[in-house]
């Protein structure tokens, strides 16, 4: 089984990127680590603190947000980082080439039940002509890389440089990712769907006519019965729509008028949606490609549907109405 930095230089990826790439290996080893201690670690639980967006930090937002920005601050290719649990981005190297935009934790509401989490990240240029407060403000087809780490019963990294999507599993005997899937494909028919369902009376007419119609199965306009699953945490249900085909969403929320929707576009929707496109599939905000917005803010968010093609084109054929 082929090692992570070799495969990648074995796809030509320059050697500032594989950098850049063995910091968040390694910052995630570190972080699979304390997760699997758990209650053992005294890590689980929350902090007094919210974040900038109003969320309450759990210990392990703050532990694994510190662990990746002090290491990534510390590799000379990286010149800052942005971060869903920090006010504003972080310069790091004068020198460095790379901006890295992650989600040190996601899926935090599962943290204190074992639960699966993960770490988001995505991976950018900077650019030489921006200044430093809009160097993040750049579309997600300007990424060079993006990819997760998934800490579950076994912790994988998934990653994409823009030659497909491969997956690597941790050897903890070791200590090293080694790849164990290459050129992800998702399929484009599914029968099955992720969303929030309590939320159901709070989305737009569309997108409760979409999923009114898959939950009427083999007696409704689908004509088959379709299947129902929700992790809570945006990187497991992503790794499954990857690992077995599948939809996702996070939909627009009537009761935000502010903030209607949920998932941030810099460090969550934007790199799964560049996973999800290398592997053959769709990502969305029901209007545009995710990948083609461009951003007004390093935390802005938007609505998200993404996986298998013939899947999300039918939802999508249901907003066009
Ligand atoms: P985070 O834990 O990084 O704040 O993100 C949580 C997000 C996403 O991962 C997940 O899909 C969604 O919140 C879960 O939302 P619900 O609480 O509505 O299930
Ligand atoms: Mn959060
Ligand atoms: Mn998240
Ligand atoms: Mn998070």
């Amino acid at each position: 089984m082929q090692r992570l930095i070799p495969a990648l230089r074995q796809q030509h990826v320059s050697e500032g990127l594989i950098s850049v790439l063995h910091t968040l290996q390694t910052a995630s080893k570190e972080i699979s680590f304390r997760l699997h201690q758990g209650a053992l670690a005294g890590v689980l639980g929350s902090t007094l603190d919210e974040n900038i967006q109003g969320e309450t930090q759990k210990k392990l937002d703050v532990l694994a947000n510190q662990l990746l920005k002090d290491m990534l601050l510390d590799c000379p290719h990286v010149a800052a980082v942005a971060s869903e649990e920090e006010d504003s981005y972080v310069v790091g190297a004068a020198d460095g080439d790379y901006l890295v935009a992650f989600d040190p934790l996601d899926g935090s509401s599962n943290i204190d039940i074992n639960g699966l989490v993960g770490t988001i990240f995505s991976v950018l240029k900077k650019p030489a002509d921006s200044d430093a407060a809009n160097m993040f403000l750049q579309p997600g087809d300007a990424q060079v890389a993006a990819g997760y780490m998934l800490y579950g019963p076994a912790t994988m990294l998934v990653l994409t440089t823009g030659q497909g999507v491969d997956m690597y599993t941790l050897d903890q005997t070791v200590g090293e990712y080694l790849q164990t899937r290459s050129q992800i494909e998702i399929p484009a028919e599914t029968s099955e769907f992720a969303i929030n369902m309590s939320n159901q009376r709070h989305w737009q007419p569309a997108m409760q006519r979409y999923i009114g119609d898959l939950l009427a199965g083999k007696q409704g306009p689908c004509e088959k019965d379709y299947n129902m699953r929700w992790i809570a945490a945006m990187v497991g249900d992503v790794h499954r729509v990857l690992s077995r085909g599948g939809l996702f969403t996070y939909p627009w929320d009537a009761r935000k008028t502010d903030k209607p929707y949920k998932l941030r576009l810099l460090y969550e929707a934007n790199p799964m949606s560049f996973l999800v496109e290398q592997a053959g599939g769709l990502a969305s905000d029901g209007e545009q490609r995710i990948m083609a917005i461009q951003p007004h803010d390093i935390h802005q968010r938007v609505g998200v549907i993404l996986g298998s093609r013939s899947e999300v084109q039918r939802c999508l054929d249901y907003h066009q109405d």
